[in-house]
């Protein structure tokens, strides 16, 4: 098999659900477990803010009001570190969120397996874990009491401060989970159609969400399924 047909066989995994279903906190998991890259697209774009790039200027409003920002920038960013990272297992959390996003991805994965999972949650419980979520502002660790209590002195580990995320705030939230309803939630019957749609329930303990998600890799794995 030559390298071009090897890497072909390293999947895409995507995890799909409601801002709050916890893709973070599973690609985190899924990244560590199979050593595999994962893309966050929020994460990215929080990182072109922070630094006050040219794309970050031009996002930052689209982010704070939390809409989308348009697929042209958003796909030529990920179709960059899906080519850079072609060689070994890549886990997108948050993209594709529109059908055009989908549909661009369909065309550069080239014939690398695609495996969705969307990560089910009903909207009242992500409403709770993105109102009580705080961030570290120095090293950004998350923190929220829907999994452990906030520390004692209320501050990181590393002693930076804890705040919310400019897109946690009630308003923004519901607008949030609207343009989810709207814009993404059409992809579970897009993938659905295509065979490829996984669906997991997310109301468990992190532990519990992943070992289900992990099953499911495991038998995708073990026969090849694409
Ligand atoms: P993004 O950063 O992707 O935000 P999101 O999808 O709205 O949702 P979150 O990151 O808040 O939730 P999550 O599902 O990752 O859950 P998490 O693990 O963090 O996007 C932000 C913005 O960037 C967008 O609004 C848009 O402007 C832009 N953008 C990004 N991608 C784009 C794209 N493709 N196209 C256009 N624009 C794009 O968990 C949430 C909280 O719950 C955490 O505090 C966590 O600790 C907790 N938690 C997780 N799992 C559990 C559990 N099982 N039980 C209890 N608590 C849990
Ligand atoms: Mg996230």
């Amino acid at each position: 098999m030559n390298d071009k047909a090897l890497y072909n066989q390293m999947p895409i995994v995507v995890l799909l659900g409601p801002p709050g279903a916890g893709k973070g906190t599973q690609g985190e998991y899924l990244a560590r477990k199979f050593k595999w890259k994962r893309i966050s697209t929020g994460d990215l774009l929080r990182g072109e803010v922070a630094r006050n790039t040219e794309l970050g200027k031009r996002v930052y409003h689209y982010l704070a009001q939390g809409q989308l920002v348009s697929d042209e920038i958003i796909n030529e960013v990920v179709s960059q570190y899906v080519n850079a990272n072609f060689h070994i297992g890549i886990i997108l959390d948050g993209y594709p969120r529109t059908i055009k996003q989908a549909e661009a991805l369909e065309n550069y994965r080239d014939s690398k397996p695609l495996w969705v999972i969307l990560i089910e949650v009903p909207e009242v419980v992500v409403i709770q874990r993105l109102s009580l979520r705080r961030v570290c502002a120095v090293c950004g660790k998350v923190y929220n009491p829907t999994i452990s209590p906030f520390p004692v002195t209320q501050t990181c580990k590393c002693g930076g401060d804890l705040v919310q995320r400019e897109d946690d705030q009630p308003a923004t939230i519901s607008h949030r989970l609207e343009v989810y309803r709207e814009l993404s939630s059409p992809l579970i019957d897009f993938y659905q159609r295509r065979r490829l749609l996984i669906k997991v329930d997310g109301t468990g303990t992190p532990e519990e969400v992943f070992s289900s998600i992990s099953q499911e890799i495991g038998k995708k794995l073990e026969y090849g399924a694409n």
